[in-house]
């Protein structure tokens, strides 16, 4: 069975981040989302990916792919606009054959793999199976109405009233029968061609559309607060304690803390779970629980709490800094002590509170 990613389409919540940066690269607990989906893809069993990309991020997506520890033949599609999911099936109509796939939203992270799920679509015979998660506000998502024994009846991209409280999480397993269906759509009202509706259409054909519903967590790392959580969730789940950088013996490393290749901590404390990246350097600070560090940050007298630094990013003599995300290369310093004025260089749509 193949796998479909879909790395494309435009990121506009994750503002400024996602100027510079696609969102499905966007780092959780220092490694970007698209890994762990291809980790969950290979722990299902599955060999050859076709990765949709747009002109503006395929770059930065086949570079984060590059490594490829997971020994997965990736295949690069293109999709010259973002008009929708239904229409990067149709982009990949050629690559996908007549095979069933996986396909995966590329800025989706569950907290359980999903080999169980391809199995429930191989011994279900339906034409397609999607995977359900309970949500509070289902308004945000598409949503599966769904009879006792799981089957689904009626599917809805963003409905003001939700049917059930049961959203799609962004994985799905379809049969080559998706493509008759995906011919039969129209864009929505925001001019996309939905895959919720193309679902719809499968069950108007009469086939069968099966549901499982996810147990573990599903995180959207879509706004700041949700990367926060994301990066609060992966830490406490998924770190364990592996020192490679360097610890001075002034220094007290406590707790699931993951330390890279390169990294020095010198008369610090830091409290995990948290991951400190390659070639940073920590000096006279407190790094407490839930923080990720990128690689080559630098932080010197300061202390820090449940915050996400990407690459490259200064935080110095800053007495307190929480529930904060700093981009890549930025800079929060303090300046003189008792100064009252800040001094500030802020980037479009960026977020600060003093
Ligand atoms: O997050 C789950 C939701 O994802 C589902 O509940 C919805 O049913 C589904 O339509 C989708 O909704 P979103 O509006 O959140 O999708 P978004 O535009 O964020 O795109 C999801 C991923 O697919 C993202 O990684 C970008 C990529 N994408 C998107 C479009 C529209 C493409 O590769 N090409 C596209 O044309």
């Amino acid at each position: 069975m193949k796998a479909l990613v879909l790395a494309g389409g435009k990121g506009t919540r994750l503002r400024p981040l996602t100027y510079t940066m696609a969102k499905q690269v966007v780092p959780v607990a220092n490694r970007p989302v698209l890994h762990y989906v291809m980790t969950h893809l290979q722990e299902a069993g599955i060999q050859d990916v076709g990765v949709i990309i747009s002109p503006e991020t395929g770059d930065q997506i086949q570079e984060v792919l590059s490594s490829n520890p997971w020994g997965l033949r990736f295949t690069f599609i293109p999709q010259e606009q973002p008009l929708g999911l239904a229409h990067a099936v149709k982009v990949a109509r050629e690559y996908l054959g007549e095979d069933p796939f996986v396909m995966y939203l590329g800025d989706n992270l569950i907290g359980h793999g999903i080999r169980e799920f391809v199995t429930s679509f191989q011994e279900s015979g339906a034409d397609a199976v999607i995977l359900l998660k309970e949500v509070e506000d289902p308004r945000r998502f598409g949503v599966a109405e769904v009879d006792e024994r799981g089957n689904v009846i009626r599917l809805i991209e963003k409905p003001k009233e939700p049917p059930s409280n049961l959203a799609l999480v962004g994985v799905y397993v379809f049969s080559p029968a998706i493509h008759q269906a995906i011919q039969q759509i129209q864009p929505s009202w925001r001019g996309e061609l939905e895959i919720t509706d193309a679902i719809q259409k499968l069950l108007e054909m009469g086939k069968r559309v099966q549901s499982f519903v996810l147990q573990s967590w599903w995180l959207d790392t879509g706004k700041k607060d949700d990367l926060l959580e994301a990066n609060r969730v992966v830490l406490d789940e998924w770190v364990q304690r592996e020192i490679h950088g360097e610890v001075d013996d002034a220094s007290q490393v406590v707790g699931r803390v993951r330390v890279e290749e390169g990294a020095r901590i010198e008369q610090s404390v830091i409290r995990g779970p948290a991951v400190i990246g390659k070639g940073a350097r920590i000096t006279n600070s407190f790094i407490g629980p839930f923080t990720s560090v990128g690689d080559q940050c630098h932080i010197e007298h300061s202390v820090l709490e449940h915050c996400v630094l990407l690459e490259g990013a200064k935080v110095l003599g800053v007495e307190r800094l929480e529930d904060s995300v700093i981009g890549r290369n930025a800079h929060v310093a303090r300046t003189k002590q008792n100064s009252r004025a800040y001094r500030l260089m802020i980037g479009d749509d960026a977020e600060v509170l003093l």
